[in-house]
């Protein structure tokens, strides 16, 4: 029987029903900021296209972890722009880099702070590739090495779990077996296990200067239109050994979170992407949306469809708004 007996308005006449009937709530303890990081003292460098957003050295970083971390939030992911980049993206396992000394400030100051490490090529490549170019194409058996040593250089740091962005194929039993066999058995794997190609990462490229100088990354990451595929790289990354996987960008792929949600039980992590952290920042400056509530809308959204942790470059202003 339908109306006039059923009125779903009856449980949101007030904010304390609607407070008792809410499904979903977010909590910091679901957020992950990333941070930037570069070799350096002292930085604290706005990046154009992310409000809000800065390049950091190792000691600044630590600082803005600490803040974090007294704000509520329990994990940050670390994105490295190093000094020089080569051809075989050598400075993804310098332990003298901008990451490992990151992640050895925070440690010191935060010991309890969860520090996830990105590990990936593109930053560290200077024609910009997730990894190991064989003329124009990227080789990923040569590249498995590489993701190995850098994920093994985080480890070696103390990062606390370690996350491969580069969709190569088999990079998670990779980087698990180098670990296990490093005495590292205990650190996660956070795997990009579906990670879509498009124009979602530009102002991430801008802020890690990782904008690969020739082609796009269409033959490693995901078509944007698969959905199904998406569900057989989470089962592969899964059996390889990832603890939690990412799919990522969120807000494009609700549905992947959700389906995923329903087939797997690892806790699913969504990446919210610069450019829909830009798309918000930018409307925000004119005035065309309500920032703050967007904002909340936004994660809330991430949430309902399915994610337990969201990597948000969002993190700090949405926690200081609960205080
Ligand atoms: C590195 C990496 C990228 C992002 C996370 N790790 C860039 C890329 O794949 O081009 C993008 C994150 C974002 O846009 O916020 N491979």
């Amino acid at each position: 029987m339908a109306f006039p007996v059923q009125r779903p308005r009856r449980l949101r006449a007030n904010p304390t029903l609607r407070r008792m009937t809410r499904e979903t709530q977010l909590s910091t303890d679901d957020l992950i900021a990333p941070l930037f990081v570069q070799t350096g003292e002292n930085l604290r460098a706005p990046i154009a296209t992310m409000p809000g957003q800065f390049r950091f050295s190792p000691d600044t970083a630590a600082t803005e972890a600490h803040e974090l971390w007294n704000l509520g939030i329990p994990a940050v992911i670390l994105f490295g722009i190093p000094e020089g980049k080569d051809a075989q993206g050598s400075g993804a396992h310098d332990a003298n880099g901008p990451v490992p000394q990151a992640v050895s400030r925070i440690k010191e100051i935060v010991p309890e702070m969860c520090v996830i490490t990105d590990v990936c090529a593109c930053e560290y490549t200077d024609h910009g590739h997730c990894g190991i170019l064989d003329g124009e194409s990227v080789d990923n058996d040569a590249t498995l090495p590489l993701l190995a040593k850098s994920a093994l250089c985080h480890a070696r740091a103390g990062a606390d779990m370690v996350a491969p962005s580069d969709m190569m194929d088999g990079r998670v039993a990779a980087i698990r077996a180098v670990l296990d066999n490093e005495k590292y058995a205990a650190i996660p794997i956070m795997s990009y296990a579906a990670k879509f190609a498009g124009a979602f990462y530009g102002p991430f490229r801008d802020a890690a200067d990782s904008t690969p100088s020739f082609g796009d990354r269409r033959s490693y990451q995901m078509d944007i239109a698969n959905r199904r595929e998406a569900m057989r790289e989470i089962a592969l990354d899964i059996e390889e050994g990832a603890d939690i996987i990412i799919i990522k960008p969120a807000l494009f792929c609700l549905d992947i979170v959700r389906e995923a949600r329903e087939a797997f039980n690892v806790p699913i992590c969504a990446y919210n992407v610069s450019s829909e952290y830009a798309m918000i920042k930018a409307a925000g400056e004119r005035g065309w949306i309500q920032e703050d509530q967007l904002i909340d809308e936004t994660l809330l959204s991430i949430k309902r469809a399915g994610a337990d942790l969201i990597i948000s470059y969002h993190a700090r202003e949405w926690a200081q708004k609960q205080k």
